[in-house]
């Protein structure tokens, strides 16, 4: 099996540049003394889970219960980086395998008790981490006062352990080069937080955040103890527009086949909104990928199955039939509107199940897993 004889879109991955995207994360965590715990929301699969872990990821990082079950195959080290809310999601975390060491991340006492008390019944001990914002805005406490409070009742609850604090920098997303006021600012705040939650006696053993885009100068926050980037797998062309990684890195694309070139200065490829997502580019630019091999052709526009390039600005001329690898803006989101992955390595060809995506339910039960 060859890409020209796969039916496209399709995703494909370039296993030895993953192996490289691996190894520069691990180098780096490791020169800082400071643990990669990577997000697995950007692959969703095992083996590429197995290969973070084999390299030194010191365990994993989960947005969902389905995400924690399937992961529970390859590490018995998980954070639910995601409050879970509601009885169906808490019991399923309640069947996490005996071995599994499970921290959730949650920022409200509404979230901590429901966790709590069903651990207890369940003979076990999740961990807590209290989550703060530092300027996502999306979730976590914003007062040392609010973090206390969970801190200490976490500490107190059966069932439950507190193990420290987690934050996401997501509003970071300048050009690499251009963070270091933020990460200043980011460090303070952090600061703030560790002194007072040491005055209540409750200091941090865990101290997790960390992301893509701030990646490698995750150093600059000394307070971290753990860092949980995840689309540094891949990366795509959001985070090379950042300068956190070059273009030759980039391990995943969209393949897909041009399939009219009717329309002047616009040739139409079969990779549309279901295959690269309409995910806006936040870097300085327009439009919902680029190709690989001819970086100055944007996908202008996309329909559901169509994608729409324009070739006002290159001297390349598109042939119907030809294929073309398209770098998506934010690659999480195009893997899961995959089926599958199609993994390259020296030639070779395999097909990798995307395990982790949609809730793991029965297709024919309303609430069954
Ligand atoms: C809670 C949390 N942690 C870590 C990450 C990983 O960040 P990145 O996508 O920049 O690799 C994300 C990304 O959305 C996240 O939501």
């Amino acid at each position: 099996v060859n890409l020209a004889s796969v039916e496209t879109p399709a995703a494909v991955v370039d296993l030895s540049l993953v192996g490289a995207n691996i190894s520069r994360v691990v180098d780096y965590c490791r020169s800082h003394g400071i643990g990669w715990r990577p997000h697995v929301k950007t692959h969703k699969n095992r083996r590429l889970a197995q290969m973070q872990l084999d390299a030194g990821a010191i365990g994993l990082t989960v947005a969902t219960p389905h995400e924690a079950r399937v992961m529970s195959a390859v590490t018995d080290d998980l954070l639910l980086a995601y409050p879970p809310v509601g009885r169906v999601k808490i019991r399923r975390l309640m069947d996490l395998p005996e071995q599994v060491r499970l921290s959730v991340a949650l920022d409200s006492v509404a979230v901590l008790e429901p966790l709590a008390k069903a651990a207890q019944q369940a003979g076990k001990t999740v961990g807590v981490l209290v989550e703060l914002d530092v300027g996502a805005k999306r979730v976590g406490v914003s007062s040392a006062a609010e973090a206390i409070g969970i801190a200490r009742l976490a500490a107190e609850l059966e069932g439950v352990e507190y193990r420290g604090i987690a934050f996401y920098p997501g509003h970071i997303r300048s050009p690499q080069t251009e963070q270091g006021p933020a990460l200043a600012q980011l460090s303070q705040v952090l600061a703030d937080y560790l002194g007072s939650l040491g005055e209540a006696d409750l200091e941090p053993r865990v101290v997790s955040g960390g992301s893509t885009p701030t990646l490698f100068r995750s150093h600059e926050l000394p307070q971290l103890t753990e860092i949980r980037p995840g689309t540094c797998i891949f990366y795509d062309r959001d985070i090379a527009g950042m300068g956190v990684t070059t273009w030759n890195d980039l391990a995943y694309t969209v393949l897909a086949t041009v399939v009219s070139v009717a329309v002047p200065g616009r040739a139409a490829i079969d990779a549309g909104s279901k295959a690269l997502s309409k995910e806006a580019f936040r870097s300085s630019g327009d439009g919902y990928g680029v190709l690989l091999e001819h970086p100055e052709v944007v996908v202008a526009s996309l329909s559901e199955e169509h994608g729409v390039l324009d070739i006002t600005n290159t001297t390349w001329r598109p042939k119907v039939g030809e294929r073309v690898r398209v770098v998506p803006n934010h690659v999480c989101v195009s893997v899961n509107l995959q089926d599958r992955l199609l993994v390259e390595e020296e030639g070779r060809l395999e097909a990798w199940a995307i395990d982790g995506r949609g809730r793991g339910l029965a297709p024919t039960s309303p609430v069954g897993v």
